[in-house]
């Protein structure tokens, strides 16, 4: 029997990882990236990355503290076996990055430094200054190169996903996809396929993702036969630089290092932020949230600087607050942060051009991950805890595959470690987890449950879908109707902005789902090309990401509309009340609804439209409770 290979999609951190883990298991990869490995969005992360070690340990910190975190954190909507066993197994892949040559800063005795992110009051969150993507990233990147010099993984960069292979009987046998350079398509034969692609921000148009984020992968997965899981939980970071063509993360670690947001407590106070008296500041993160102060989660610090600006008091264009890291405010002496914060300080002078260390950061929030995805399984491990269990089962096939056999997923694009709002610094850990322990899971099902192997599907399979792709591109090419895909893209992405993003309003998300179908149409029935070039043509393969958001945005819609609570970042106001601006948030919203909503949306493509259906939540280790995180009345 010829050897067996795994196809990964995505050359970010998951992708990488899971990459080198068959590499080293001696399995052949083929990984195909639309970008050069290097420049995958994971290089874009800043913080730091989420584990216990013996540092924090000392503080009363544990793996399990993690866990508990990153379940309340997420507002109990994800399965707890696989965070437990990603928090358990967080210390090790730290080990392994540093390893491996990761510049991790250091205390002045050695050891790992630690800062504090959101969600927890320890300090837990290991980071490379604030380029940890970044460092993380290259030091995958040079094993992967390891392997490929080897010859056990083969690289495809500028390639795009265009859709998975079937066999007959229905299990994922190999992928269609095309050179972006030479546009041409063909097919791969794959014994297991894994789609580590990435989140899909860019269908909100202006996000802190880089604009390769489409979800188009999922997407194609999606039109496949796969599920998507919670497709309507989407984080909005709290602090990024507001932007016309993308927002610039002004990471978490900000906070984290001492940061502090605050507006003038006297509206449209026109001073200047560095004359503006210390008792004439609102530090309003700190005055409701007198525990976690300016670490909250993400999607309450999110609503709060929302709902400052509701009422007025923001800042600029009205629609920004300070984030404030000068000495004045903080404390902290300017070589200090400048050495733990140094790349984001340059980003933030470079586009808005001020030293955010002698003058506050202006910053609102912006869309910044996806917790949904494509829905994956896993297997319990079925001991207790006591015993070391809790988890799930090392090795078993069913970690991380979708439901379509022989497709996994892993990282963003899955959507399974995170529930309805991620802690920060937790993304890193989640796709380097789930890229290296679905390894051996990959490798069981190739050895005890994949039938056969690739190489034995008739090649009319393959030849058949290499046609439908080659079809659709094609058709693509020569369309020649009204409707630029550059501008569908705008009016999607500025319709899912203001509808479906911090505050949830039924109506109003009625008016997006209503403005979605018509983009559909019109995208189906009179799209036109603005570029007919059979060379790197990049109009294209924007175009054609273009549809598959719009099916993604549909999905993320109904569910939106469906899910008639409030949970994480799905923060839902009911219509009569969408204009109450005189009520507080919390009073105005739908409150958490376990009784009837804790429970994972199942999104399935049927008939050319998103189906929902409903599964339940394991919740085995930790009971749901209420997630405050110390608020006071807030009295102004
Ligand atoms: O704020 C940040 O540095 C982002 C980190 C993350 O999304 O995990």
């Amino acid at each position: 029997m010829a050897q067996k290979r795994v196809i990964v999609v995505g050359g970010g951190l998951a992708g990488l990882s899971a990459a080198m883990k068959l590499a080293e298991d001696g399995i052949p990869v083929d990984l195909f990236s639309l970008v050069p490995v290097k420049r995958s969005h994971s290089v874009c992360a800043q913080g730091g990355i989420n584990a216990c070690n013996e540092v924090a340990r000392q503080q009363g910190y544990s793996e399990w503290e993690h866990f508990e975190e990153t379940v309340l954190g997420g507002d109990f909507l994800a399965n707890q076996p696989p965070v437990y066993e990603m928090a358990k197994m967080a210390p090790d892949v730290i080990n392994l990055l540093d390893r491996m040559g990761v510049p991790f800063n250091r205390t002045a005795e050695g050891f790992r430094d630690l800062r504090l992110f959101g969600g927890s009051l320890y300090k837990r969150t290991h980071f490379a200054g604030a380029t940890t993507g970044q460092q993380l990233l290259y030091a995958l990147d040079e094993q992967c190169r390891r392997w490929e010099a080897a010859g056990l993984i083969t690289k495809y960069e500028f390639w795009d996903f265009l859709s998975p292979v079937l066999s007959d009987n229905g299990v994922c046998s190999g992928i269609v996809a095309q050179d972006l350079r030479t546009m041409q398509i063909r097919a791969f034969r794959g014994d297991a396929v894994i789609i580590a692609s990435g989140g899909n921000g860019l269908i909100f148009g202006q996000s802190t993702m880089s604009v390769i984020c489409s979800g188009s992968a999922a997407a194609r997965c999606y039109t496949a036969g796969a599920r998507l899981g919670n497709p309507e939980f989407m984080q909005v970071h709290p602090t990024a630089i507001p932007g016309e063509d993308k927002c610039r993360l002004m990471s978490e670690s900000a906070r984290g290092e001492g940061g502090r947001i605050w507006v003038p407590k006297k509206k449209g106070d026109a001073r200047h932020a560095n004359d503006i008296p210390e008792g004439e500041r609102d530090y309003f993160l700190e005055r409701i949230y007198p525990k976690y102060k300016n670490i909250v989660p993400r999607d309450i610090a999110t609503r709060e600087i929302f709902y400052i600006c509701e009422q007025g008091y923001g800042v600029g264009n009205g629609q920004m607050v300070y984030l404030d890291l000068t000495e004045k405010a903080t404390g902290i002496k300017y070589e200090v942060l400048k050495k733990k914060l140094g790349g984001i300080l340059e980003i933030y002078e470079k586009f808005v051009g001020v030293d955010p260390l002698h003058e506050p950061m202006k910053i609102y929030p912006a869309v910044h991950y996806a917790m949904g995805g494509l829905w994956v399984d896993f297997a319990k491990d079925g001991r207790p805890v006591e015993q070391g269990g809790g988890g799930m089962e090392k090795g078993n096939p069913r970690n991380q595959m979708t439901n379509i056999p022989g497709l996994y997923a892993a990282g963003e694009a899955d959507f399974q470690y995170h529930g309805a709002n991620r802690l920060g610094a937790n993304s890193l850990l989640s796709c380097i987890f789930t890229g290296l322990f679905m390894g051996p899971s990959v490798k069981k099902y190739l050895s005890d449950v994949q039938k056969g192997s690739a190489a034995d599907v008739n090649a009319f399979v393959y030849e058949t879908r290499l046609k439908d792709q080659q079809k659709k591109y094609e058709t693509l090419l020569k369309a020649s109707g009204d409707q630029n895909p550059y501008l569908i893209h705008r009016e999607l992405g500025k319709s899912m902005s203001d509808n479906c993003t911090i505050i949830r309003v039924n109506k109003r998300m009625k008016v997006t789902l209503a403005l979605i179908d018509e983009l559909k149409n019109r995208y189906q029935t009179r799209l036109g090309m603005p570029d007919g070039s059979t060379w790197t043509n990049q109009t294209l393969t924007f175009a054609r990401a273009t549809g598959d958001m719009l099916l993604l945005s549909e999905a993320i819609t109904k569910a939106a509309i469906a899910r008639d609570e409030s949970r994480g970042a799905h923060f839902k106001v009911p219509d009569d009340k969408a204009d109450r601006h005189d009520i507080p948030l919390d009073e105005r919203a739908f409150q958490r609804d376990d009784a009837n909503w804790l429970k994972t949306t199942l999104v399935t493509y049927k008939d050319q439209r998103a189906e929902l259906s409903y599964e339940p939540v394991d919740t085995s280790l930790v009971k749901p409770r209420p997630r405050t995180y110390g608020k006071t009345a807030a009295v102004k």
